[in-house]
This record gives C-alpha cells, sequence and structure tokens, in this order.
C-alpha cells in the first residue's frame, strides 16, 4: 500500500500541494485527474521521491520513503512519461535493459529479458535495434512502458503518458495497459488531465481541484452517477456537446451512455428508489465491464 499522509509541498511561499492524505491499496490502477497545475505530477514524483515533501509523510508498505535509499527506491518503481524519457544514444533494447543492468543483471540475460518486455507491450521484437528517433510516438512509449516494468516493479508511476500521441494511438495503448494490468496487476498510479481516460482506466479515480485538493475518490461508476458537486460534474463534462449522450434501458433502469457506449450515469431519480439502487449500480457496473470487455477484444482482434 501506498499512503500519503497529510502532505504537503510548497515552492516559495506558493503550495503546490496542501495536506494531501491518501491510501492507495495494492494491485490496484488509482488515477489522479485535474486540470493542468492541479498537482498531480507533484504527488506522482513524491512516491519515488524525485519530488521531496515540504511536510508529511509517505509511505510505501509502512515505510516512510524519506528513510529509504533515494537509488534503490526509484529502481524498484518504474516510472513512465509523457515522452517517454527513452535515451537517445541507447538502442531501444538497451534502453529497456537499463535499470536491471544497474541492479545486477549480466548483460545477455537482461538483453534476452529485454526482447520479451518488447513483445509484451506489444512491439516487434526486430525494432530492438534501433533507436528511439527511429520509432513513432506511440512505439516511444510502449518501450518506456516495458522500460519501467523491467526492473519487475510491484508499483508502476506513470505521468500523462499517452498525452501526446494522436488519439488512435492513445486508444491503442490505453487497451495494452488493461490487458497488461489484468496479466500483472501492478499498483499502478496513473495521471491524466483526460477524464475519459481516468474512467476508462481507474479502478479508483481521485479528482483533484487546486493544490491537490481532492474534490471526489471514488470508483468510474460512482465518480458518474453521483458526481459530489457541480466541480465534478463539469469535469465529467455531462453537458459537453462532443460527448453525443444517448440513453439505453438495461434491467428496467435508464443509463445516459457516451458516444463509446460508455456509461455516464442513471436518468430518472425518482424513477429507481433507494430499493433497487443496488441493483441499478450492479447493472452499470456489469455494463461498463462489458463495455470495457469489447474494447480489450477489437484491441486484440
Ligand atoms: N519545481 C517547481 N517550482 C515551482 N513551482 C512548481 C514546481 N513544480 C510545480 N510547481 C507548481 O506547482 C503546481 C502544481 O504543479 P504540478 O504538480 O506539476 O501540476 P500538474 O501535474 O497537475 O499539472 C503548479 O502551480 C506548478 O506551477
Ligand atoms: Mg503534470
Amino acid at each position: 500500500m501506498i499512503e500519503f499522509k497529510s502532505v504537503s509541498k510548497h515552492y516559495g511561499g506558493v503550495a503546490a500541494v496542501r495536506d494531501f492524505s491518501l491510501q492507495i491499496p495494492e494491485g490496484q490502477t488509482l488515477v489522479f485527474v485535474g486540470s493542468s497545475g492541479s498537482g498531480k505530477t507533484t504527488l506522482l514524483r513524491m512516491i519515488n521521491r524525485m519530488v521531496e515533501p515540504s511536510k508529511g509523510q509517505v509511505l510505501i508498505a509502512g515505510q516512510d520513503v524519506q528513510v529509504t535509499d533515494a537509488v534503490k527506491l526509484r529502481r524498484s518503481i518504474g516510472y513512465v512519461m509523457q515522452h517517454g524519457g527513452l535515451l537517445p544514444h541507447r538502442t531501444v533494447q538497451d534502453n529497456v535493459a537499463t535499470v536491471p543492468r544497474l541492479n545486477g543483471t549480466a548483460k545477455q540475460t537482461a538483453r534476452l529479458q529485454a526482447l520479451e518486455l518488447l513483445e509484451r507491450v506489444g512491439l516487434d521484437p526486430k525494432l530492438a535495434k534501433r533507436y528511439p528517433r527511429e520509432l513513432s510516438g506511440g512505439q516511444q512509449q510502449r518501450v518506456g512502458v516495458a522500460r519501467a516494468l523491467a526492473a519487475d516493479p510491484q508499483i508502476l508511476l506513470m505521468d500523462e503518458p499517452f498525452a501526446a500521441v494522436d488519439p488512435i494511438v492513445r486508444r491503442e495503448l490505453q487497451l495494452e495497459l488493461m490487458r497488461l494490468q489484468a496479466e500483472l496487476g501492478k499498483t499502478v498510479v496513473f495521471v491524466t488531465h483526460d477524464i475519459d481516460e481516468a474512467l476508462l482506466l481507474g479502478d479508483t479515480v481521485v479528482v483533484l481541484k487546486n493544490a491537490g485538493e481532492i474534490a471526489q475518490i471514488g470508483t468510474p461508476e460512482q465518480l458518474v452517477s453521483e458526481p459530489a458537486d457541480d466541480f465534478v460534474r463539469d469535469f465529467i463534462g455531462f453537458d459537453r456537446s462532443d460527448r453525443r449522450l444517448t440513453t439505453v434501458t438495461r434491467g428496467g433502469v435508464k443509463y445516459v451512455v457516451d458516444a463509446t457506449g460508455r456509461p455516464l450515469g442513471l436518468l430518472g431519480e425518482e424513477q429507481s428508489p433507494a430499493a433497487v439502487q443496488g441493483q441499478a449500480e450492479g447493472d452499470l457496473q456489469a455494463a461498463q465491464g462489458q463495455a470495457r470487455d469489447q474494447l480489450t477484444a477489437e484491441a486484440s482482434a
């Protein structure tokens, strides 16, 4: 488990994160979603000590990260950033092998493992001898994921990893991550400003306002069916015209769904008294599960 205990980070007099507390259970994908400047990157980087808190503590498995060896800590946590962060003068294979090599794995072993990892993230191992500049943006991000997984970390930190690629490639990468995560069961902390991405990938989604203030925390289903306030409602974008919202009826309950068929919420509260609420939530989850299965099947087809 990762735990933030009353964590603050100040730059000069300005708070990037103010008094933030959260527990992240093992093996799930937790998404921080919020607009630019809301403190997402700062929160993420405090987990692997790339940023040191001004106040409070971050604990991993009960241990304060401040008292761990920063270098060891960083090598034991996978980290993927927006622009891959690959070393330009190293081949794809050697980029992926970097951390295992630093951890003492023999060169040949590390290189063989790198080839397996490339396949695992959906890349042709033939690309292994190329340099990062010889890959597309989407391919570079896949290499970034492979590299982050190379030391078989329990924790994977991802900072807007798919934000810089075009929408079709982004969707492929999102589905690939879902497939990988179903296999690997890592603790993934994923940062995005894209609410659709957050709802698709998150087991738990944390909507952030300024300075890491939590507007709402919940499952995607909870956020869309019971947004905590107008801020969350606006962020989810029930009113956005590009969503092409329609309704479907399942099990006697009416849902709002977006253009991809993803359920966004229930319609007609007065028709769904508390007694059927549980049933309705079950349906909503099933519907979302189906939508995910479909997308995953599409991706692997
Ligand atoms: N190294 C820094 N020096 C000064 N201010 C910073 C630094 N890093 C982040 N900030 C400020 O802290 C706030 C949160 O930043 P950040 O965590 O990067 O937000 P996000 O990732 O959500 O866009 C922003 O206002 C940003 O300008
Ligand atoms: Mg950021």
